[in-house]
């Protein structure tokens, strides 16, 4: 078994719990972005893959990069992916703000259930902009800023209007929003 390192194994089970694609199945999210069969998407804080594996047997003519910060969910999904035989999908471990890989090299990042975890969302958001070709898309999918039974409470959640003008502030154009999900809010934007 990988190394958790010391992560929490109930958070584990929490992230691959089937339940989950009943209110934020993954699918809705590609009906929106359409990706074209030879895109690349880069999943930040990918977690054990909830978003990056799925996309990544959709798609096997995609390349999908799953980024996290913890060094164990990297491993997870690495094992994942391999055991699934998902040779499109690299699992990489990435700095806070920081992933290594070039300028211009994706068309489609998606963020899922990442931001209001995020202490200083803008940093990431301008590498989300580094990281995307010119006209590609960030997808930021997060509990919606509702008492909805299933978001966090208020202070632990992020107003579409905050999460707008962080994205405009990074230069990102044409912000969107998706009435997709009940308990998420879904936003789209062009680098
Ligand atoms: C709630 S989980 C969501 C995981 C996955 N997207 C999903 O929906 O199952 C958030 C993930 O983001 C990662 N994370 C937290 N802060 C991050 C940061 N600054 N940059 C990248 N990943 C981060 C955490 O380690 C965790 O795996």
């Amino acid at each position: 078994m990988a190394d958790t390192l010391g992560m929490d194994p109930a958070r584990i089970e929490r992230l691959r719990s089937p339940e989950r694609l009943e209110y934020f199945h993954p699918d809705r999210i590609w009906e929106v972005l359409k990706p074209a069969p030879g895109c690349t998407l880069v999943d930040i804080g990918a977690g054990v893959g909830f978003l990056t594996l799925p996309f990544a047997e959709r798609f096997p003519q995609a390349k999908a990069y799953g980024c996290d910060i913890l060094e164990g969910m990297v491993g997870l999904l690495r094992q994942d992916a391999a055991e699934r035989g998902h040779g499109n999908l690299e699992a990489l471990l990435m700095a806070p703000n920081s992933i290594d890989l070039p300028d211009n090299s994706a068309d489609f990042i998606t963020m899922g259930q990442l931001h209001h975890e995020l202490d200083a969302p803008e940093p990431l958001m301008a590498e989300c902009k580094r990281l995307l070709k010119p006209g590609g898309t960030i997808a930021i999918i997060d509990w919606a800023d509702a008492d909805n039974g299933k978001s966090p409470p208020v202070g632990r959640r992020v107003p579409v209007a905050v999460m707008r003008a962080q994205l405009k502030g990074v230069g990102f154009t044409g912000v969107d929003t998706h009435d997709v999900y009940e308990f998420h809010t879904f936003m789209t934007a062009t680098a």
